[in-house]
């Protein structure tokens, strides 16, 4: 059945009265509602088509790398960071890790664990603020303090990962009065910080002390000189010349700054990095590093050195002003992390020890490993493909390692880059050894 009409009620004399009177502001409103909605589809017509534009650049510079053969993918760790680890999608549970920069197996040493969940509980996940607003705690400045002592130094600041340190810190340092010498081979941090700055750039090669020379003979009259090198390189797991930079620095009136990012907490006889190596502690000026590799591998970086350089970083370095503070349980581990290699350096003597152990017995089994005494060992394959190749066959033998090409490396010296760990037993290494052994015969790598 069909329901009835119901009668519409009657229309008030008031209610006539306000509609007629409101009538040109309902219009207007109206009108303008029927124009935002043409402007938001003009607004968003011309979205599509910047988008659509930021879309096909971005595809046409994936498909460049796709073709360049230097597409990098992830694969996922489902474990703790460790010398064992399980991988998503691989059968294998453990599965020897020889990629990662634990170089001293910290990241999930018990003691590092307990500090890290101690401070969650006493100072909480994170500050929510930069350091100079409410963003610093004790921790923050007893671990800076850990740190200068550690190296020896007059103070040391904190920022969030050692790019940061090295991106903020030249700009702070240097002016057009200036001039910076660079290895042409430093870590792109460097490269991104000197850019920054408005001192006069000179690259020289690669530990090529003669070069430098050359270069610092142009500057006669620059304000300040700083020769910027990496400490150890971590493409090639070579060590610079500090001594003998230190001494060219000497002579031509320069200031040393060194990036200990792949040094601190285990290279040098007590893990104090490359000036502990060549014997010459406290002759460089300047000295940069992470938390995020050995000392506990969490994250987090610093500058060390003279307290008037620290006091300006504090003042004026943007990543220090303008990023957040470290959180708690990262600052915890980093403290912990420099009691543990303040108290002994038997981890420092276990890493020495690998690194022997697999360095000697790779080029017994006839392959050729650039660097030096550094538990870095790039193993050198030349081919893009043959690196990616043996790394798949590797992972399918139980060991992790990545293959390196271009435009990480140089074209043409494509490699596998092993990293030795404290953490690795000796059955470990010859483990992976007889894997590398098997792959290199079966690739004609090695006969
Ligand atoms: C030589 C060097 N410097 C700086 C960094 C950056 O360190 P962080 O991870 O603390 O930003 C790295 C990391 O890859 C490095 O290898």
């Amino acid at each position: 059945m069909a329901t009835p009409h119901k009668s519409s009620p009657p229309v008030s004399a008031t209610a006539l009265w306000m509609f007629t009177c409101f009538q040109p502001a309902v219009s207007a409103w109206k009108m303008a509602s029927v124009f935002r909605r043409t402007a938001t589809r003009r607004v968003s017509i011309r979205q599509t088509h910047s988008l659509g534009l930021l879309r096909q650049t971005a595809i046409e510079e994936l498909v460049k790398i796709k073709d360049a053969g230097t597409w990098k993918s992830e694969r996922v760790i489902t474990s703790k960071q460790g010398s064992l680890v399980t991988v998503e999608g691989h059968p294998q549970q453990n599965i020897l890790n020889f990629c990662s920069n634990n170089y001293l197996g910290l990241a999930t040493h018990p003691a590092i664990i307990a500090a890290a969940q101690a401070a969650l509980q006493k100072y909480g996940a994170g500050l929510s603020s930069v350091r100079f607003i409410c963003g610093t705690q004790d921790i923050h400045k007893e671990l800076e303090h850990k740190i200068a002592n550690f190296h020896q130094r007059d103070d040391a600041i904190l920022y969030p990962s050692c790019f940061d340190a090295n991106a903020g810190i030249f700009e702070v340092l240097l002016t057009e009065k200036d001039a910076v010498f660079s290895d042409e081979l430093n870590h792109a941090s460097i490269i991104d910080g000197l850019r920054l700055c408005k001192a006069r750039k000179h690259r020289y090669r690669h530990m090529d002390m003669l070069d430098l020379e050359q270069h610092l003979k142009e500057e006669k009259t620059a304000r300040l000189k700083l020769i910027v090198t990496d400490g150890v390189f971590s493409m090639d797991g070579d060590v610079a010349p500090l001594d003998k930079i230190c001494t060219v620095a000497k002579e031509y009136g320069a200031l040393v700054f060194i990036d200990e990012a792949h040094a601190t907490g285990f290279f040098g006889k007590t893990g104090r990095g490359t000036e502990e190596y060549h014997n010459i502690i406290g002759e460089v000026d300047i000295i940069n590093s992470t938390l995020g590799k050995a000392m506990g591998g969490a994250s987090g970086g610093y500058t060390a050195g003279p307290k008037e350089l620290i006091d300006l970083l504090r003042q004026r370095g943007r990543p220090y002003l303008f990023s957040n503070s470290l959180p708690p349980p990262v600052v915890a581990t980093g403290i912990k992390a420099f009691d543990i290699v303040l108290s002994s350096s038997n981890l420092a003597e276990r890493v020495r020890h690998n690194t022997e152990r697999f360095r000697d017995a790779m080029i017994k089994a006839g392959f050729t490993i650039a660097g030096k005494d550094h538990p870095i060992c790039p193993i050198m394959l030349s081919q893009e493909r043959l690196a990616s190749v043996f790394a798949d066959e590797m992972l399918a033998r139980g060991v992790y390692v990545i293959g390196f090409s271009y435009p990480v490396v140089p074209k043409g010296t494509a490699r596998i880059r092993v990293q030795l760990s404290a953490s690795h037993s000796d059955e470990d290494i010859d483990k992976a050894v007889t894997a590398f052994t098997e792959v290199g015969k079966k690739l004609k790598v090695i006969s």
